[in-house]
Order: structure tokens, then sequence, then C-alpha cells
């Protein structure tokens, strides 16, 4: 029962390069395999849209992007692996929260914030070339999250902010609709590395440095000779330290590996060398994936029906649950009952109570109060709050009849009254 639920998403914008597998391919798939571990992983598509225009390079990039994943071991069979477009709950729950987000709080979000400072620095003017999509992202996100219910989300720390504001309107829509999201929580994992790219600077398409994770050997030959190196000759040692190249090997090697190429440092490898050993080693560990790949993109109408089927699984849920969100906010059919939830506090709303109190003379009293807060009966004083409770409870067992002597109903109060609304809590009760 105590299933933990991971969702991450991967914007479809790109090919996915050496970076993407270390620091989110490689232990998201780890992670879906372990036990105890359910797994939403999806193609954010729509986020694509905020950033790129190019619609071939979209529908490329999701190819390749799911061709890598499950080239890298994601079984579909466990997690539910998906394509954000093929779920319509998606923009239509990122309406539902859309309206209990405060544009305040979008106004903070960093990308939308960079942008405003970027045209800023540039004499533009603030909002220049935003798009309202990418003021929304957060709440796009927002729905990606809650729609699953993942109590985890596996990001870079770029995106904690976003988590965050997905937990602000799950709780804004709780709070106004009762309870329907849970609220989910960030997981940066700070043992998986960030890559560095053939420059030295993080390894990213913004920076143009990266080493696409499926080339062919050639070209991943040619492309680690270009990582950038001091120019210390043959002989010479070199530091670890900084060194783009043995940050590269490690994320790919064993202790032992990183151990030997440290000495090899030490004792004044040859850069090109050191090349060699590290693109064997990538090779060694991309070459089986390489030929899953290869075997997956030349059959798009095989990925095609994996992402058709685990959106099915996806909407098995988000059907049913975005149902449940649109009735909570009054999208609900004419002739169907208020949510049980809310009837059931109008109902307790509208019962007559017992209020007990203490006077002044240091004796116990009740009191007991239609719904509309008239007063009914009003007892006399008790030594002990035991006597009084003793005789609410016979009142609400007995009657009025078999207190007659001791209660008399309030001023202008029948007698049919108080037993109208005994019996009106009695029912309430049962
Ligand atoms: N915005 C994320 C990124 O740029 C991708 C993403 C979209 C995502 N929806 C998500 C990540 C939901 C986690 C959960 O990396």
């Amino acid at each position: 029962m105590s299933t933990t639920r991971f969702l991450t998403g991967i914007t479809t914008t790109g090919t996915p390069h050496l970076g993407n597998f270390v620091g989110s391919i490689r232990p998201s798939v780890q992670a879906s395999l372990r036990p105890g571990v359910q797994s939403f992983y999806f193609l954010a598509d729509y986020h694509a849209l905020i950033k790129c225009e190019d619609p071939v390079r979209i529908q490329r990039s999701t190819l390749e992007i799911a061709a890598s994943w499950l080239a890298a071991g994601l079984d579909p069979e466990k997690v539910t692996f998906y394509r954000q477009s093929d779920i319509p709950e998606i923009p239509e729950l990122t309406w539902l929260l859309t309206c209990v987000t405060g544009k305040g709080l979008l106004n903070r979000a960093h990308a939308y914030k960079a942008a405003q400072d970027k045209n800023q620095a540039a004499a533009r003017e603030q909002d220049d070339g935003v798009t309202a999509g990418l003021f929304m992202y957060p709440v796009l996100m927002g729905a990606d999250i809650l729609m699953f219910k993942a109590h985890k989300v596996p990001v870079g720390r770029d995106q904690v902010q976003h988590i965050e504001m997905a937990r602000d309107m799950g709780a804004s829509f709780n709070h106004l609709y009762g309870e329907h999201f849970v609220l989910p929580e960030a997981v940066i994992d700070d043992n998986v590395a960030t890559l560095p790219g053939l420059d030295g600077r993080k390894m990213s398409k913004s920076y143009d440095n990266t080493i696409p994770l499926f080339s062919s050997r050639e070209q991943l030959k040619k492309l680690i000779g270009g990582i950038l190196t001091d120019s210390r000759a043959p002989g010479e040692p070199k530091d670890t330290e900084g060194s783009a190249l043995f940050q590269i090997y490690q994320a790919f090697a064993t202790e032992a590996g990183t151990a030997a190429l440290r000495q090899a440092y030490a004792e004044g490898i040859a850069w090109g060398d050191a090349k060699q050993v590290l693109f064997e080693r990538v090779d060694q560990i991309v070459a089986p994936m390489r030929e899953q790949y290869e075997a997956l993109i030349n059959n798009p109408a095989r990925i095609e029906q994996t992402l058709l089927a685990g959106a099915e699984r996806a909407r098995a849920m988000a059907t049913p649950f975005m149902r449940e969100l649109r009735s909570a906010a009054g999208l609900r059919s004419l002739v169907q009952a208020a949510a049980p939830q809310k009837a059931a506090k109008a109902a307790k709303a509208a019962l007559p109570s017992f209020k007990q109190y203490r006077e002044n003379d240091g004796r116990f009293y009740f009191k007991f109060v239609a719904a509309d807060g008239r007063l009914l009966l009003q007892s006399t004083g008790f030594d002990a709050p035991k006597e009084a409770g003793q005789t609410i409870a016979r009142l609400q067992r007995e009657g009025l009849a078999a207190l007659a002597g001791q209660l008399t109903p309030a001023e202008g109060v029948a007698e049919a009254d108080v037993a109208a609304a005994l019996r009106a809590l009695a029912d309430a009760a049962t």
C-alpha cells in the first residue's frame, strides 16, 4: 500500500546527450526498478511549444527521447510512459489550476523573471517576446504533477521553485474544494553528477557543447577528441581537478577505473591517450544501448504504440480524476446532488445541539438549541458536569416526558418542537 509515486517530464526540444543520460535518464531508469516505487515518466511536448516553434524538431525530439529512454532500459510495463499531449485532461486541469493561482505567484517564476531581466538589460520593454505560454508554464507543470498524485518529483535545482508552486496550487484547490490533490515534493539527487560539456561548462544544448548520447562510434570519438584540455605536454603531471575529461570519465567508470585514470594523470598521461581511454569507456557503456536505439528509431510505429498504450494507462487515472475535480468545482450535471462532503457539512450545520457550560454560581448547566439558534430547553443547575451529561443522555434516550419534573421547554417552545429536534439529532447520528 505504501508505494511512492515518482513523476518527471522531459521537454521534447532536443537530442539526448551524455549529460541527460548521466543526470536524468540513467538515475530515473534505475529508480523505476526499485521496489515500492511507481513511476510516471512523460514526454512534455506541450512544454516544448513554449520554446520551440519548429514542428519537425518537436516531433523528431519526441521520437529521439522516447527511443533513448527505452534503449536505456525503461520498462514501459513497469513505468507509465506517455506523451503529455495524449492526455487532454492535462490542459483541462491547467485551467482549473489557473483559476486558483495568484498572478503574483507567476510573476515570481524564475523563467519569466529571467526573460524580463534580459529585456531590461537590452533596454527593451519588459515583456517583449514573452508569450503567455512562458508566463503560464508553472501552471501546466503543476497540472502534470497534481494530475497523477505524485509524491516525489525528481528534478534539477532550477525546477524546485515549480514544484513549490505546484504545492501552492494543490493546496489552494484543496482548501476551496476539499482534499483532492497530493502535495508533491521535489527530489534532488546530489549524487548525480552534472556533466561538463566540450568547453568545460555544464553540458547543455544552450551552450552548444554537448556530446549526443547516440552518436556513431566514429562521431563519438571525434567529439571526445574535441574536449577542451590544458596545454600540458605528454609526461607532465595533469590536474584531475577542473578537468572536464576526467569528470566525464568518472561518470561512466567504476571506482577502480577512476582511480586508475587519476594515477595516469599524476604520471603524465598524454591528452590524446586520456581521450582514447575516455572514448573506449563511454563507447563500452553506450554500444549495447546504441544497437537498441537504432532499432527503435527505425521503427517509429512501435514507439508510437508504446506511447499510446502508456497514455491509455495514464488516462485510466486522469479521466475519472478530472471528472471528480470538475464536479468538486461545480462543473457538473444539474441533476447531480451537491458534493457529499459539502452536503455533510451543511447538514451538520443544520442540526440542533446541546451546549454544556458552567455558570458563575459554580454549577453546571446545559442548553438544547435548535439548528437556527433558537433556545429549546434550558436546564437547571447540576452539582457536577457528569450529572448534566447523564441528564442529556437520558433525554436523548427516553424523551422529554421522562424528565417532565426536571426540564421544561423554553418560553414559547412546544414540547413537540423539542421532540422533533431530538429526533433530527438521533437520525443524523445513524
Ligand atoms: N519543466 C521541466 C524541465 O524543463 C520538464 C517538466 C515538465 C517536468 N513537466 C514536468 C518535470 C513535471 C517534472 C514534473 O525540466
